[in-house]
């Protein structure tokens, strides 16, 4: 089921009793944060949240917990449990040559509903009903100051639409924004993001086309200028601009679809399209060449200079630390369109549970059949919240020679943005990776920890505050498999204390009589 807007998602939200309309003044500045951050807390993450009465401004709403719990990250996405988007993908990956007419004629559905992953441009949209070439103010919207000792107010649900300078294809990714002034803003996509290569690529096309001084400059050289990252060599930086396009309250299936770490060529509107089984319509920008959705709330235009960079953070993050003041590109607005009346969707990043829990979890189970293309041999993956995603990363495996977890670890390092997995435990296929309580026992009784811990060098996320360097670090690796005499393990492996099934059923005939329950 396909919501067409924002307002119409916020409609499903409130006949399936899953918001809070609050009719109370609140602060934008950390009063939002503090209410939505005690109802985030509650067992089934708490209800979304609209804010009709928003101190300072009148007139706007603002959206929050939309995706906050398991219940609406499903109906976000328009299923029953998530693994039907899991099938689906796994249903299309599966796809084998046809032979003859009639399985090609039984082809013919699915390339009909593919038609429908592909976004559709329009003459226009709800999201030009205003349009604002000069009288905008970054601050005209309800943008949140999140925590204490965050450096200013945060965009924080932003779909950034960017144009990869070589093909023409378009990224939507989510990337924060501290507002500076009116008019500019932070671009916090991190060095490994797509946005930061078509940044980069931009840097790359301006220095070999001679326009900068800096000339052409060498990839090497160029790479380790071109991002954010306060320790890294200032050099001169060659010049001109990638445009940069902003959707702010977009139907949740685009919203949902910016942060999925889908791989750099796949457009997101198209992911929009497969998970809303209907094309994302977009409209052209008024002052940049890229499309933004037509029903967005919110759009703002603009660009980054490739020769600028300015102090970003810090920013009260996901991790339950505030992330550290680096340095970042400066996104300049050109124009702003929104609807009449716009709603402002916005999120807050904290000490999990938090409403990106909830995403990340439904990330977790879309994606594990794309992992399977890679790495057939896993059975279930999870990452715990609490150690927010990218720290902790548990996998069962059908092990089949010696040394097989290992190949797993390192596949996963080698996988998009699981690069960042700091930790990776890998464990047999019998335990079951949602059961934490197995995983402990397991791993704790599995492993001699100088023979089963891995240690390996690489990226790492920007957000890490303990790695030895900015984006370098150390991750480990856990082999608590069963440990194999071809692994050199001779000693007898013990066998699993398990009840006789007889034995149990004798004890469920007399469970009433033993009067325990
Ligand atoms: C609420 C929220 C805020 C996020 N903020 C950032 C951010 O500021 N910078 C960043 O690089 N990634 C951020 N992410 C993660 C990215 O959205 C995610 O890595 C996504 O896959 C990036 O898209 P890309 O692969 O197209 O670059 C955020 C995710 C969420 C859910």
């Amino acid at each position: 089921m396909a919501y067409d807007d924002l307002r119409d998602w916020i409609s499903a939200l409130d006949r399936a009793g899953e918001l809070r309309r609050i009719r109370a003044e609140v602060d934008p500045v950390l009063e939002i944060t503090e209410i939505t951050d005690r109802v985030s807390k509650s067992p089934d993450g708490g209800p979304a949240l609209l804010f009709e009465n928003v101190k300072g401004y009148r007139g706007w709403h603002v959206l929050i917990n939309q995706f906050g719990s398991a219940r609406r990250m499903r109906m976000a996405l328009g299923v029953d449990s998530l693994d039907e988007i899991a099938a689906r993908i796994h249903h299309f990956l599966d796809v084998k040559s046809p032979e003859g007419l009639l399985e090609k004629i039984k082809m013919l559905p699915m390339l009909a509903e593919m038609g429908k992953f592909f976004p559709k441009t329009v003459s226009s949209g709800p999201c030009k009903e205003v349009i604002r070439r000069d009288d905008f103010d970054l601050l005209h919207m309800p943008v949140l100051q999140c925590w204490p000792k965050d450096a200013g107010r945060f965009i924080t649900l932003p779909s950034v639409i960017t144009r990869d300078p070589r093909t023409g294809k378009r990224n939507v990714g989510m990337y924060r924004m501290q507002v500076y002034d009116a008019r500019t803003a932070g671009m916090h996509w991190q060095r490994q993001k797509v946005g930061a290569e078509h940044y980069r690529d931009a840097m790359r096309a301006a220095a070999s086309s001679g326009v900068s001084p800096a000339g052409p400059v060498a990839g090497v050289d160029l790479m380790a200028r071109s991002g954010g990252g306060a320790i890294e060599p200032e050099g001169e930086r060659p010049q001109g601009k990638l445009e940069v396009a902003v959707a702010i309250g977009t139907e949740p299936a685009l919203t949902f679809a910016a942060v999925i770490p889908a791989p750099p060529d796949v457009e997101e509107f198209m992911i929009a399209g497969f998970l809303r089984h209907k094309p994302v319509e977009l409209v052209k920008c008024e002052t940049v060449d890229l499309e933004v959705p037509a029903t967005a709330e919110i759009v703002l235009e603009g660009y980054v200079d490739l020769d600028e960079l300015r102090a970003e953070g810090p920013f009260g993050d996901h991790t339950g630390f505030y992330s550290l003041e680096d340095l970042y590109p400066v996104f300049h607005v050109t124009c702003v369109t929104h609807r009449k009346r716009p709603i402002y969707a916005t999120t807050i990043v904290g000490k999990p549970p938090m409403e990106d829990a909830w995403m990340g979890k439904a990330i977790e189970r879309i994606f594990l059949p794309l992992m399977r293309v890679t790495l057939p041999e896993i059975v279930d993956v999870n990452l715990p919240v609490e150690a927010v995603f990218h720290n902790l990363m548990i996998v069962s495996i059908r092990k089949s020679y010696p040394g097989h977890a290992r190949k797993v670890m390192n596949g996963i390092w080698a996988m998009g943005q699981a690069m960042f997995t700091k930790c990776i435990v890998v464990v047999d296929e019998d335990c079951d990776v949602q059961d934490l309580r197995e995983v402990v026992l397991r791993t704790a009784n599995h492993i001699d920890p100088e023979r089963d811990i891995q240690f390996t060098l690489g990226p790492v996320d920007s957000l890490d505050h303990s790695s030895r360097l900015p984006n370098f670090g150390s991750k480990m690796g856990i082999d608590a498999t069963r440990k194999w005499p071809t692994e050199g393990f001779t000693r007898p492996w013990p066998e699993e204390i398990r009840m006789d099934e007889a034995t149990k059923r004798r004890v469920d005939a007399m469970w009433k009589k033993l009067g325990i329950d």
